[in-house]
């Protein structure tokens, strides 16, 4: 497996760069793309692992996706009620957006279709959507959970929903603020025969809502509730023509790595900064971050902005609340900040980060251990010891998780001697230009295979 070997930055990063595609925006472009009437055109579109999973599984249920540019698809829309049983399993490799995601949708159907992923992604809770599908009446089953009675993880069997039975309408309270939850359960809402109403702790990221109101689903946000009536709806989704922005969740490491090397000045173009996801741009910028937003207003209704990114003094600050949900996906590359902050910064409310690709709260410790940096794991964060002068070089595994392999390959930035960040072709799952872009910067970066 890959391994990078990241070399302490000689000289200040410089240079003007895009991100890849909106990773949350692609799965759902692709998603809605192929459950509309008539052909969907996708631009901007990066091919990170994940959103081709899921525009594999789609084609594996019948929809036709073209590549006329290497940039560019074109989803053939199969309807709200087209997609065919596949022959074989639907592989959703890493994704756990494309797992969750599609499960709403799968409840819905007449065929069954079993889910199934990587080793990491089998290890991951999914009863968080099974519960609230199953409670309108989906059938789903899976594996039980090794060690957690009442969980389940993947392989996920779903469906065939009995002929002359539809799913029921669904009042439901989510525990946790997720976006891949209320997304699972908002698709199924289509198809359901009554109103389905969802409720989060605090809003997790809309892109879902955004797109499926601009198609012409009935969908309302009031308050912390989402709604979907589709009493009286010809359950029809318009064809679009989607621009998908750069995603703020990669442009982030380019950010907090021009924060690291002294001198740095860097342009993240054409991100996404929809404010359900902006909660690592406010942190920087509560530690003394140089960091000028320069906004472009909407691109296929989602805020677009240049991120211009520079190099100033950090300090500690503490990070919890309703932050953590919009800067879910931030938080490792927010330790990166963490450790070169003066004082100690406090992570908390963050204990979902226990569940995604990796356990990010202890493998984030692991790594500023590694770097050299003091912190201290809790249940739901991190306290983490800012450190001056240059880091230790360390060697990373990454466990496969693409955020730490990232999030490593910048701290080593600004560490004494080279450092290794081994497992670490798990970058292509959301950020395949990765390696290349640090090199534009300036940065130098081997890779071993
Ligand atoms: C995502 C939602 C978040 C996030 C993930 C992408 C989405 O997961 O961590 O990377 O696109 O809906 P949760 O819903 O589990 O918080």
């Amino acid at each position: 497996m890959t391994a990078l070997v990241v070399h302490p930055a000689a000289a200040p990063l410089v240079g003007s760069v895009p991100v890849p595609s909106d990773k949350s925006i692609g799965h759902r472009a692709l998603l809605l793309g192929a459950l509309c009437d008539g052909h969907t055109r996708i631009r901007a579109f990066s091919h990170g692992e994940d959103n081709v999973s899921t525009a594999n599984c789609l084609r594996a249920m019948g929809v036709t996706i073209e590549e006329p540019t290497p940039t560019e698809l074109v989803v053939h829309g199969a309807g709200l009620f087209g997609l065919r049983a596949p022959d074989g399993d639907l592989d959703c490799g890493n994704s756990g957006t494309t797992m969750r995601l599609l499960a709403g949708v799968l409840a819905a159907q007449r065929f069954q279709a079993t889910l199934v992923g990587d080793e990491t992604l089998s290890r991951r809770p999914m009863m968080r959507v099974a519960g609230p599908l199953q409670a309108r009446g989906a059938v789903i089953a899976g594996r039980p959970h090794p060690a957690k009675a009442g969980e389940i993880v993947a392989p996920l069997v779903i469906g065939p929903l009995p002929e002359g039975r539809d799913l029921s309408p669904l009042e439901y309270e989510s525990p946790v603020a997720s976006a891949q939850v209320k997304s699972a359960v908002l698709l199924s809402g289509m198809y359901a025969a009554g109103v389905t109403r969802f409720r989060e702790p605090t809003v997790s990221r809309d892109h879902t809502e955004r797109m499926l109101g601009a198609l012409g689903c009935p969908l309302r946000t009031v308050g912390p509730v989402v709604e979907i009536d589709p009493g009286g709806w010809n359950r029809h989704l318009a064809a679009f023509d989607v621009t998908i922005p750069g995603d703020l969740s990669a442009a982030a490491f380019l950010v907090v790595a021009a924060q690291l090397v002294e001198g740095s000045r860097v342009t993240a173009r054409g991100v996404g900064v929809n404010a359900t996801r902006t909660g690592l741009l406010e942190i920087a910028r509560d530690m003394g971050a140089g960091l000028a937003i320069e906004h472009h207003g909407e691109r296929s209704g989602e805020p677009v902005a240049d991120l211009h990114a520079w190099s100033a003094p950090l300090r500690a600050v503490p990070i919890g609340g309703e932050t953590v949900p919009r800067a879910i996906d931030e938080i490792p590359i927010a330790c990166a900040l963490a450790a070169r902050a003066h004082g100690t910064t406090s992570i908390r409310d963050a204990g979902e980060l226990r569940h995604k690709e990796s356990d990010r709260i202890a493998t984030m410790a692991g790594v500023l251990r590694a770097f050299g940096v003091d912190c201290e794991e809790k249940p739901e964060g991190l306290d983490i010891d800012g450190r001056a002068g240059p880091l230790e070089a360390a060697d990373i595994d990454s466990r496969g998780d693409h955020r730490i392999a990232m999030t490593a390959s910048v701290l080593a930035l600004v560490a004494r001697a080279p450092s290794r960040v081994r497992d670490a072709a798990c970058v292509a799952t959301s950020y395949p230009k990765f390696v290349a872009t640090l090199r534009a910067l300036g940065a130098r970066v081997d890779v071993e295979s």
